[in-house]
């Protein structure tokens, strides 16, 4: 990472925790590695992401319903998906300092490739051949171990009192999808879909992830918002490029600049896959995946019949054809959508009296739409005003109320969380034309409405 890029990096962590978005987890106790809680703005924030792509990928689509599935499932799901058997990444430790380091992403930085097809000793072939130009990120020494495969799924001991499958572990799920696919029956049976449709789900997934770094892009315990849909098999490309369209459009709406994100197409496919995308956001550290949009085949439902011995056919009510449908699937992070909406708002302006921050985010994303202050916190007529005015606006919008310092210092801080809009009560308010001074966020043009107009401004304004 450059020089400029890693400090910008480090101010929007910085930020995040000054202002109470993101916190390491643990912190008392010394820390978790790859852990991360959100705080009071970190969580209106999620909410607010959550709360667009439901509204793009349930809400304003009639061929797509919702899914809430269970964390844990039954240890043969994660057979079937072949998550037992192939869901790793290889790993070598640097003999030097013993960091543990991603083969695949250091082999990535000399401009050669480990793919999750290959085996340890193929990886192993490419890492020898390559391992004099690489450097460990770490201390920069340059002596490795051979890679070894790490198996990604999380392990817990969750009790089976019934012994039928008391050899297996049962794991934390690696992905929301296969939630999914396993009530891929019910849905059909329940809900009154006809393919084309779509089933999303909002969830938390686990991995073991080996590198833990850069910030929420890669953590441990994390959300995902995922979508498969069902497509008949001549129909799965048709409808994957208009998948496309959609999710590259949803970051458009979403208020992010088209120069941020781009499209990266896989070159190497796993065997089922007819073609895969992922769509990259331009964070600090370059660009990286922050969704894939994957063609995927009939693999996931062929593989969930095989190894549950049900059939998980459609068959068409009008031609009466039976067939496994093609799934088509849009895949993102929670955590990389907030790392790259916090990106896309962190904003520094030069003003006559130094410098602001500023977090830009889109109203629709902001934590908090409307701060309310009375000028001076030791007049009670202010207070008790301001207060009505707050009681008033938080039916409808997430407020702060803030009569802490003066009112130069709470702008700052509303900068610096992205609400776009602060209302000051002052003795004019109240002596004379019941008026409130709004200020606008980005332009930071002040203007004065009545008190009775704030309803129909906001509502204009949001
Ligand atoms: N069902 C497909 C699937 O899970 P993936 O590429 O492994 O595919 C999909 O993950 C998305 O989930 C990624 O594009 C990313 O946004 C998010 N994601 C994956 N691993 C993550 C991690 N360790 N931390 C945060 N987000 C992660």
């Amino acid at each position: 990472m450059k020089k400029e890029q890693n400090d910008l990096m480090q101010k929007i962590v910085s930020l995040c925790k000054r202002r109470g978005f993101i916190y390491p987890s643990s912190e008392i106790y010394g820390g978790f590695a790859a852990v991360y809680d959100y705080g009071p703005y970190g969580v209106e924030l999620e909410n607010a992401v959550k709360r667009e792509w439901w509204r793009a990928m349930v809400q304003l689509r009639d061929d797509i319903v919702g899914l809430d599935s269970s964390i844990f499932m039954h240890p043969r799901v994660w057979e079937a998906s072949g998550h037992v058997g192939g869901f790793s990444d290889p790993l070598a430790e640097c003999k030097n300092c013993h960091a543990r380091l991603r083969v695949d992403h250091l082999l990535e930085d000399v401009g050669a490739a480990a793919d999750e097809k290959m085996s340890e000793e193929e990886i192993n072939k490419i890492f020898t051949e390559h391992k004099e130009k690489i450097k460990c990120p770490n201390c920069g020494k340059s002596d490795f171990s051979d890679a070894k495969k790490f198996n990604l799924l999380v392990k817990s001991n969750l009790g089976n009192f019934t012994g039928d499958w008391d050899k297996e572990p049962s794991y934390l799920r690696g992905e929301t999808c296969q939630g999914i696919y396993i009530n891929y029956k019910n849905i059909l049976d329940s809900a009154r879909v006809k393919v084309p449709f779509g089933i999303a789900q909002i969830g938390k997934a686990f991995r073991n992830e080996i590198t833990a770094r850069q910030f929420v892009f890669r953590t441990r315990e994390f959300e995902q918002m995922e979508m498969q849909y069902f497509t008949h098999p001549e129909n799965e490309m048709e409808e994957y490029e208009k998948l496309r369209q959609a999710r590259w459009q949803y970051y458009l709406n979403l208020g992010f600049k088209e120069e941020n994100i781009k499209w990266h197409k896989h070159e190497n496919l796993v065997f089922y896959a007819k073609e895969a995308y992922d769509i990259e956001y331009n964070y600090p550290f370059g660009f990286k995946e922050l969704e894939g949009v994957h063609a995927r085949g009939n693999y996931d439902l062929s593989q969930h019949s095989k190894f549950s011995g049900q059939e998980l056919n459609y068959i068409d009510p009008k031609t009466s054809e039976k067939y496994v449908p093609h799934i088509i699937e849009s895949s993102v992070g929670v955590g990389r959508t907030v790392l790259a909406a916090l990106c896309e708002a962190y904003t520094e302006e030069k003003m006559e009296d130094g410098e602001r921050i500023v977090m830009k985010f889109p109203r629709k994303l902001a934590p908090v739409k409307i701060a309310v202050f009375p000028l001076l916190k030791n007049k009670p007529e202010l207070v008790e005003k301001a207060r009505e005015i707050y009681d008033l606006l938080k039916m409808d919008y997430m407020c702060e109320f803030d009569d802490n310092g003066n009112v130069g210092k709470r702008y700052r801080r509303q900068d610096e969380i992205g609400t776009p809009f602060c209302v000051t009560i002052d003795f004019d308010t109240i002596e004379k034309d019941n008026t409130v001074t709004v200020r606008d966020r980005d332009t930071m043009a002040q203007e004065r409405v009545q008190v009775d107009e704030l309803d129909k401004y906001f509502r204009e304004k949001f």
